[in-house]
């Protein structure tokens, strides 16, 4: 079952797949109006009629771990360190999990980082254009999740730091300031 609570930002290099629990748990309705979508799923049937309802014709799965990368260390850290560097993208980002256990990070409208904890049967939906991260977390340190889209999925990552702000950014925005 997904938690979700306020990072406590006391992340380092070297910690950052720890917990970082802040103590200060957040409602699903708060992740809502930043347009989070959450959902425990019970079955393929259910997970499959919620995609026939928002229009997610297509999927694959991914598997994320040491094993993933053939056991090099080198390559696994720095796709860690890219999923962790906060960007939004063009399109919702849309995780089920099939195994394994992953914090997804996003922010808040007070930018402060909310993490989802999510494990087996959790469905995450980031709408296009939120600030949000990812990890593996340190219990486990692998993944297995479903990436579900509409069409041809536009994975591309723009950073935060690249300070580009597209339609989506502008329009997410707009969005969550009603
Ligand atoms: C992604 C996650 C890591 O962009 O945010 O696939
Ligand atoms: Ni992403």
């Amino acid at each position: 079952m997904a938690r979700f609570f306020y990072h406590d930002n006391k992340d380092t290099p070297e910690d950052f797949t720890d917990e970082h629990d802040s103590g200060q748990p957040v409602s699903e309705e708060t992740l809502s109006k930043l347009g989070v979508f959450y959902r425990k799923i019970s079955s393929m049937d259910e997970l499959n009629a919620i995609a026939k309802e928002r229009g997610y014709k297509n999927r694959d799965q991914v598997i994320l771990n040491l094993d993933s990368f053939g056991g090099d260390v080198n390559a696994f850290n720095s796709k860690m360190k890219t999923f962790y560097t906060e960007h939004y993208h063009e399109d919702e980002e849309i995780r089920y999990i099939v195994d394994g256990e992953g914090y997804f990070d996003v922010r808040g409208k007070d930018e402060k980082w909310i993490r989802a904890q999510l494990s087996p049967n959790d469905l995450l939906v980031l709408p296009a254009g939120i600030y949000h991260r990812f990890t593996l977390s340190s219990n486990l340190r692998e993944i297995t999740a479903i990436r579900l889209f509409k069409d041809e999925p536009k994975w591309e990552a723009i950073n935060r730091d690249s300070g580009r702000v597209s339609d989506a950014r502008t329009e997410y925005v707009q969005s969550i300031s009603v």
